[in-house]
């Protein structure tokens, strides 16, 4: 199915998103349902299984829907044995599996220069997978590449994941 990305904006609502400029226009959406940590966990392990080197995975979802979790499964999918924590003060915690995985946490950037600042180029043009947690911070700074991913609360308490990939011709 083509569709336009859903809107991805909470604190940079009006903004223009670099999604929408994407060569081609258009974006291939799936939305799953999860009941609990473990189910939205797998969700990332299956997007895990599907990542290649130098892919970047974009969450975004209000504090506490599940984005550190979902990164846990992408990143056993990866083959990394040790436990996959936020990286919310130190902002990029690199791990060694099949390849590197950058686990990044903007949670804590004031603006997106900061991002920049942080030498992030050489890790998204590399050949690891990056994982960006609150990348809606980095604003036109993350690559128009990235897998998008967000996660939000649903009514029933479980939660709603939708994965957008860029590419494909625009609906
Ligand atoms: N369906 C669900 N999916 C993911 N997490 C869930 C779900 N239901 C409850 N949780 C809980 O929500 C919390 C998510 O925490 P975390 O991944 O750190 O969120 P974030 O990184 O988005 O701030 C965990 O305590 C997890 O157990
Ligand atoms: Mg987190």
């Amino acid at each position: 199915m083509l569709q336009k990305p859903p809107n991805f904006g909470t604190r940079n609502k009006g903004k223009a998103f670099s999604l929408t400029a994407t060569r081609g226009g258009g974006f291939r959406s799936s939305e799953t349902r999860t009941q609990d940590a473990e189910e939205t966990r797998d969700v990332g392990r299956r997007l895990g299984e599907t990542l290649q080197p130098g892919d970047i995975v974009a969450l975004t979802g209000p504090l506490g829907a599940g984005k550190t979790v979902f990164a846990q499964g992408v990143a056993e999918s990866l083959g990394i044995g040790e436990p996959v924590t936020s990286p919310t003060f130190t902002l990029i915690s690199e791990y060694e599996g099949n390849m590197p995985f950058y686990h990044m946490d903007l949670y804590r950037l004031g603006t997106p220069d900061e991002f920049v600042w942080l030498g992030v180029e050489e890790m998204l043009n590399g050949s690891g997978v990056s994982l960006v947690e609150w990348s809606e911070k980095a604003g036109e700074e993350l690559p128009e590449r990235a897998i998008h991913v967000r996660i939000e609360f649903s009514n029933d308490g479980g939660r709603i994941i939708v994965i957008s990939r860029p590419g494909g011709e625009a609906a």
